[in-house]
């Protein structure tokens, strides 16, 4: 496998759930002995945050696990994403459309559901936004067990 060396995470806002997969990713590289060895952020297809902190839900549900995530700043995936990034995880099926339309000729990331690469689950990350506390835990959760099945897969 072409080595991966840096990731980045894609929901629709980067307030919610790619923040909490950036935050938490990082955090399981850190406890790894890896720190500062892969380039990780996270970014929304849409523009509307731009600059903004995650939501207070997503820094909250982050912070009970002891993960802060309030140093994120939302920015809007870019052309040069996907000349940077090696590979580029979308949350949904939606954010993995729109990323695939967007492609530029001459990227080699692998773009792939995020689910999907680390699991094998050919399933979504639901967006919490709407909803309540609920949708950010298993956000959390989901997160946590990604990032865990995604650092082994890149160490081994
Ligand atoms: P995210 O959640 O994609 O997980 O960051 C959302 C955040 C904002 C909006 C939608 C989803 N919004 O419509 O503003």
């Amino acid at each position: 496998m072409k080595s991966i060396n840096s990731v980045l995470f894609v929901c629709l806002g980067n307030i919610c759930r790619s923040p909490l997969a950036e935050g938490v990713f990082r955090h399981v590289v850190d406890n790894a002995g890896k720190s500062g060895t892969i380039r990780i952020e996270s970014a929304g297809t849409g523009g509307w945050h731009i600059g903004n902190l995650p939501d207070e839900r997503s820094i909250a549900i982050a912070q009970l696990h002891g993960i802060d995530i309030s140093n994120q700043r939302a920015q809007q995936v870019t052309l040069n994403d996907f000349l940077e990034f090696d590979l580029i995880l979308a949350m949904d099926r939606d954010n993995l459309s729109n990323l695939e339309a967007m492609c530029p000729k001459g990227s080699h990331a692998i773009i792939a559901l995020y689910r999907d690469y680390c699991l094998a689950e050919h399933k979504d990350v639901p967006d919490p936004y709407y909803g309540g506390t609920g949708g950010f835990e298993e956000a959390y959760q989901l997160a946590s067990r990604c990032s865990n099945a995604l650092m082994d897969k890149l160490a081994g």
